[in-house]
């Protein structure tokens, strides 16, 4: 009853404001990850790929201050190799020096070369917010009729809505007090002050993999979906052993209560 009362006033005040009206929202595409579902892990190769597409594409403009750079050697991430992972911290280029005052080495007076302990380095000069946790403070779905019910079947989408963001470029621009605008079918508004990222083809992949506009932005959007959410797989396996166990104790303590009320219940 409560439930369904506080689920009436939610949808009613979202259509009297409006605020999460379909419209308002963006239109979000329903991408298939691999870690969707109960069973579902992150794929580890799409996991590079997403790496590579942010470094070489992302990065100048938007920093992962939250993600310790060691963790890219982790299993149920990129899992890059040790000497890998260590290569690529000290090759990261600090873009943003007064954002990090704590890689300024005192005796050399210069900013030091990333180690594995260090997280990615801030960056707050573009305009362009931090990614660490974007795909865990964006929800993509918001149906129906704003109520978000769709999101117990879809997931709240916010990799989606990332993917979605850099598909959605419609072409169009504006400029307007000094910044220019560009039209995205997924960006709430419909006009985002970033201009296109990805237009296909912007990397190549070793072992061949498609690179065209579509894969790209799916490929980079499960990568921000690890760095929101690092220990999803752990988790999921923990909680698969966990109700596994608790499936076991149900039959014992079904079997124990049959046998406890057997004298009482028995009808000679
Ligand atoms: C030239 C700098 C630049 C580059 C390169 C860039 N971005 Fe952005 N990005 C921005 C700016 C500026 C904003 C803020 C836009 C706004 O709020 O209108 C932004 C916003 C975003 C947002 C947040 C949208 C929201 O809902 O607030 C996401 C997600 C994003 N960028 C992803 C990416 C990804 C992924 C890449 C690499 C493929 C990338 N960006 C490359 C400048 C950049």
């Amino acid at each position: 009853m409560l439930k369904t009362l506080s689920l009436a006033t939610v949808s009613a005040v979202a259509l009297a404001t409006g605020a999460f009206a379909a419209g308002d929202a963006g239109h979000t595409e329903d991408f298939a990850f691999s870690y969707e579902g109960p069973f579902g892990t992150y794929d580890q190769n799409q996991l590079q790929r997403g790496l590579k597409i942010y470094t070489e594409l992302c990065s100048a403009c938007h920093g992962l201050k939250f993600v310790p750079l060691r963790t890219l050697a982790d299993e149920g991430g990129p899992a890059l190799p040790e000497d890998q992972m260590k290569a690529y911290a000290a090759a990261f280029p600090i873009n943003d020096e007064l954002s990090n005052p704590q890689l300024f080495d005192r005796d050399l007076e210069e900013y030091r070369t990333l180690l594995p302990t260090d997280n990615f380095p801030a960056l707050e000069t573009a305009g362009a917010p931090d990614l660490s946790l974007m795909a865990k403070a964006r929800a993509g779905f918001h149906g129906p009729l704003g109520t978000g019910i769709n999101q117990f079947v879809k997931g709240i989408g916010g990799a989606e809505y990332i993917a979605s963001v850099l598909t959605g470029y419609t072409g169009e621009e504006k400029e307007e007090a000094g910044t220019i605008f560009y039209e995205n079918t997924a960006f709430p508004g419909g006009w985002i002050a970033m201009a296109p990222p990805l237009y296909g083809e912007d990397v190549e992949f070793n072992d061949g993999h498609s690179n065209d506009l579509h894969s790209e932005a799916e490929d980079v959007a499960a990568f921000l979906r690890w760095t929101a959410e690092p220990h999803q797989d752990a988790r999921k396996r923990t909680g698969f052993v966990g109700v596994f166990f608790l499936i076991i104790l149900t039959v014992l303590l079904y079997l124990s209560n049959k046998r406890i009320w057997a004298k009482i219940k028995r009808k000679d």
